[in-house]
């Protein structure tokens, strides 16, 4: 299902980046695909921003590393939103390939870990962070344990995080979005919709509450 055939459909990382686009926001748009990003980012400076692609998967460490370095050199980076996510074709636990578990845990738990890793220093140090994890509410789905314990997962990881940071003005949230109409998933509300919500996460207040899974509408 993931990185499956339709390149024309959209996905929710792009309608993030062309909505904070809108806001005249910086928006660093990363990905494996280079073709994808490079659209997106050119569609952000349409839309009013500045888009910057990078490429970067998100499974792999030296990369993250290279692209964060890239990505800093747009500026501090203040807004981490976490999206990459895959999941693969429903299957029974004793059916599910070691390498297809290993391989949706590095993306949707391992990837933000390792952003998180890389740009909680520079938020700290500036005193000023966002942080969003997109989760998902499947969280017990039979014949999708690996995904559904990878967001279970990406939970804890955005909770202890915010724990850790507390007291500081870098907060860190989770979202539960509904089925979105996009590569993953085919049918459900268009990405667009959910996007408000996201963004208005991305843009809280200081103080605002930290530590949350928001689930959304
Ligand atoms: N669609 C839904 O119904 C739904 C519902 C709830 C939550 N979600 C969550 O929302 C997020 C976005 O999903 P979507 O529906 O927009 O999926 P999508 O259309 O399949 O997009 C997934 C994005 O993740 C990127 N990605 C995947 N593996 C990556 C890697 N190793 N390194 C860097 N980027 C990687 C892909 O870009 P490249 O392939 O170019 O790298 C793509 O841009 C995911 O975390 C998903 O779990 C989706």
């Amino acid at each position: 299902m993931a990185r499956s055939v339709n390149r024309a459909l959209p996905n929710l990382g792009k309608a993030l980046a062309i909505a904070a686009g809108q806001t005249g926001a910086k928006v660093i748009c990363a990905g494996r695909r280079k073709d994808r990003i490079q659209q997106t980012a050119e569609e952000v400076t349409k839309a009013g921003g500045v888009g910057t692609a990078v490429e970067m998967d998100v499974t792999d460490p030296k990369s993250v590393e290279k692209g964060v370095k890239q990505a800093e050199k747009s500026g501090p980076i203040e807004i981490l939103i976490n999206n990459a996510g895959i999941i693969t074709g429903l299957k029974p636990v004793q059916e599910l390939p070691i390498e297809e578990w290993d391989k949706i845990m590095a993306t949707n738990v391992r990837g933000p870990y390792l952003l998180i890793r890389a740009i909680l220093p520079g938020m700290l140090q500036r005193g000023f962070g966002r942080i969003v994890n997109i989760s998902a509410p499947i969280k017990h789905l039979p014949k999708a344990t690996a995904y559904c314990a990878s967001k279970c997962a990406l939970d804890s990881l955005s909770k202890a995080v915010s724990y850790e940071v507390k007291g500081t003005d870098v907060l860190v949230n989770a979202v539960e979005p509904p089925f979105l109409d996009t590569e993953m998933h085919k049918g459900g509300k268009k990405p667009e919709e959910v996007v408000p919500q996201i963004l208005e996460l991305a843009a809280l207040e200081t103080g605002s509450q930290s530590g949350r899974i928001v689930k959304l509408a």
